[in-house]
């Protein structure tokens, strides 16, 4: 059966990409997580010390990287594995000041749609539904209470062995939210047509059931269309 696209935004930390993960892996599809592709490019800035304001620094910048997912989905910047460093409160503090940079966003748009080629993907992020594919066939919107949201995110940093002060964690959520949410290029908002899921009262497992079952709905109807 033929793949469909599978579009998921919404806040952050709400469990975007442990649900994209789940359904790449239940449909046999190819996970695309568009956040780490930010946070490369936010890295590679950092280390280079070119700040967003920077724009003729920036374009050339851009032309030097090379994003590409390793085994298991790791994140890698040219040719070297950054899984672990993207994910760090230093990223995570200057992504949403790059990532409103229309410069960047092009960038990276035309290498995510590209990335999900013509099999079924499934690709997390803000503007999935919205701007990188406004004709996917599933639209989910993501979201869940700020609070559930930094502890989670604070779990998972501790859990991969990382530094990590609730307070800071949850202020960070909410500053991304805003920049995120009020940016002039594709800021965050809920496709017309996107499936609004809150998973505030439910674990991952029951956020995969619900959206698989979606899922498979729109598989069957993509394959009746096509026929
Ligand atoms: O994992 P979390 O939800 O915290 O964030 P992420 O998906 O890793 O994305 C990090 C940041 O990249 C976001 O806060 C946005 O500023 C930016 N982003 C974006 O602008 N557009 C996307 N499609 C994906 C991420």
């Amino acid at each position: 059966m033929k793949g469909i696209i599978i579009a998921i935004d919404g806040h952050s930390s709400c469990g975007k990409s442990t649900l994209a993960r789940g359904l790449a892996n239940a449909l046999d599809y190819v996970y695309i997580d568009s956040g780490a592709m930010y946070r490369m490019v936010t890295l590679y800035l950092q280390r280079q010390g070119i700040g967003p304001e920077q724009n003729e620094l920036l374009r050339e910048a851009l032309q030097e990287i090379e994003l590409s997912f390793g085994p298991g989905n790791r994140a890698v910047l040219n040719g070297e594995d950054v899984e672990s460093e993207i994910r760090s409160m230093a990223v995570s503090r200057q992504v949403s000041h790059v990532a409103a940079l229309p410069e960047v966003r092009r960038f990276l748009v035309v290498q995510q749609r590209s990335l999900a080629g013509h099999q079924g993907a499934v690709m997390d992020g803000r503007d999935i539904g919205s701007v990188v594919f406004p004709r996917a066939q599933l639209k989910i919107f993501l979201t869940a209470d700020a609070g559930v949201r930094a502890r989670r995110r604070y779990l998972e940093l501790r859990e991969r062995g990382m530094e990590a002060d609730f307070d800071q964690v949850s202020e960070n959520l909410r500053a991304r939210d805003r920049i995120d949410s009020t940016r002039k290029d594709s800021p965050l908002i809920q496709a017309s047509d996107a499936v609004r899921l809150d998973n505030t009262n439910m674990d991952a497992e029951e956020t995969l059931a619900v959206a698989l079952a979606l899922a498979r709905i729109r598989i069957r109807k993509n394959a009746t269309e096509d026929r």
